[in-house]
Parts: structure tokens; C-alpha cells; sequence
């Protein structure tokens, strides 16, 4: 039977956060941000195993207490320089314990805000998909390409157009070949793509942004802070 793991890259550095520490360490609902999307994939059944994957010289994981998750959680340590390396460098580790059928869920450590129910969504829309696809969101706003001096070269047609987001979920075997053909890509669904396949896209039902600057921090804890009274 085709199993569900979820991959979690966390070996960022968190640049455009310019934090004190790692952006996936900051505090979130009195929680190191990184648990909440921890929290969310763990929490579907489906979901045999969710690999968390750091950088080899992270000294902030062992900081807190990851106990709650059990043996549900495993840790590689496995970073590398861009988050498609983490990546493929996870998918090569845990090779042996997952077959090349298996779907892998890989998302971003940085969205805290996704939910259980979005995540059974994803795999509901997919499973008997046979590429697979991504959780992403109808561009919404007007759109304008810029010169170099910040001004309007022109008004792009938003029609079509989607952000991607995460969960990706594609099959272990694919997502594998597909990674080590295209490792310049900056989600697997664009080395899936340049594959010649067309993963399909999965709308997004609620927020589900990637927190990246210190403003995004409050936005995340008041959508937490909303859900957990609701
Ligand atoms: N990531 C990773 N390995 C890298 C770079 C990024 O595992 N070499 C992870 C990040 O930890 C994050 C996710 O990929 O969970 C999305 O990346 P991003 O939001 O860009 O995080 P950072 O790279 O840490 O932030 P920045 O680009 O601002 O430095
Ligand atoms: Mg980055």
C-alpha cells in the first residue's frame, strides 16, 4: 500500500527575517514557529512519518522539547546550501526506508499556518493523481512588471496565474529524478515541470503564507490565536 511521509525543510538561515536566530526558532504562540507546521502534519493520521530536516551545525533544535511528537518526528541533519538540496539531500536519506511509490509531502518549515484540514484535502485531491501537484491560490492582485528604477513597464494579466505554496507532494521515486535533474529550481513542482509533467494545482482554502519578514510574525499569531478559539 502507497504510505504518506512529510518532509519539513528547516535548514534556512532566515535572511530577510534578520532575526537574532533562525526565523524557524523565533517565538510563535509560545512555540518555536517551526512546531506549528510540525504540529499540522503530524496530526494527520494518514501521515506515517514527518522528517524535519536541519542544518548540520543547527545548535537551536535541541533547545526545546520535541518529546510530544514521539517517534512520529524524525530529524536529519541534512541541510544544504539552497532549500532544493535539503530537499534532495532528505530524499536520498531516508531512500531506504520509503518506497519509490510513496508520496512525500514537502513543506515549507516557515508556513506556520497551515491546518489538518487543509493537508487531508491536499492528499483527498491527489492520491490517485499521476504526477501529483500543490496546495497554492489564485493570484489575486493586479499585477506590474518593473524597471530597475521601480517603475511600471507594463500591466501583466493576472488570468491563469497561481502562488505557489506547500504541501508539494509528489511520489518519492519522481521527485527524486526530478531533483537530481533540475537542482536549481526553487519548489519541487518546477523540477517536476521540467520534467515535461503538469502537477496539478490545488487551491488553498485558508492562509497559508511563508512567514519571511518580521511583519508576517504578528499576521501568524493573530490566524493561530483565531483558530484556536474557534
Ligand atoms: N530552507 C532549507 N534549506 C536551505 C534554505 C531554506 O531547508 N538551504 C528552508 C527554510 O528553512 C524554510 C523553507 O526552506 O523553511 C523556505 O525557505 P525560506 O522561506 O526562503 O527560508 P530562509 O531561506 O531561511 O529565509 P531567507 O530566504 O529570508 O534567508
Ligand atoms: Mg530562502
Amino acid at each position: 500500500m502507497t504510505r504518506y511521509f512529510a518532509i519539513v525543510p528547516a535548514a534556512g538561515s532566515g535572511r530577510r527575517m534578520g532575526a537574532e536566530r533562525p526565523k524557524q526558532y523565533l517565538d510563535l504562540c509560545g512555540k518555536p514557529l517551526l512546531w506549528h507546521a510540525l504540529t499540522a502534519l503530524a496530526g494527520v493520521t494518514r501521515i506515517h512519518t514527518v522528517f524535519v530536516v536541519l542544518s548540520p551545525e543547527d545548535d537551536w533544535w535541541g533547545r526545546f522539547d520535541w518529546s510530544g511528537f514521539g517517534s512520529r518526528l524524525q530529524v536529519l541533519r541534512v541541510g544544504g546550501e539552497t532549500r532544493a538540496q535539503s530537499v534532495g539531500n532528505a530524499l536520498r536519506s531516508i531512500f531506504a526506508q520509503v518506497a519509490a511509490e510513496d508520496w512525500m509531502l514537502v513543506h515549507d518549515a516557515a508556513r506556520a499556518c497551515l491546518s489538518v484540514a487543509q493537508v487531508e484535502a491536499l492528499i483527498d485531491a491527489l492520491t490517485d493523481d499521476p504526477v501529483g501537484g500543490l496546495l497554492a491560490q489564485p493570484v489575486a492582485d493586479t499585477l506590474k512588471r518593473a524597471d530597475k528604477a521601480a517603475r511600471v513597464v507594463e500591466t501583466v494579466t493576472r488570468d491563469a496565474l497561481w502562488q505557489a505554496q506547500t504541501p508539494q507532494m509528489f511520489r518519492h521515486g519522481l521527485l527524486s529524478r526530478a531533483l537530481a535533474q533540475c537542482p536549481g529550481v526553487t519548489d519541487e513542482a518546477g523540477a517536476v515541470e521540467a520534467l515535461g509533467l503538469a502537477p496539478r494545482l490545488v487551491a488553498a482554502e485558508a492562509p497559508n503564507f511563508k512567514v519571511t519578514y518580521p511583519q508576517d510574525l504578528a499576521l501568524a499569531e493573530l490566524i493561530l490565536q483565531a483558530r484556536s478559539k474557534s
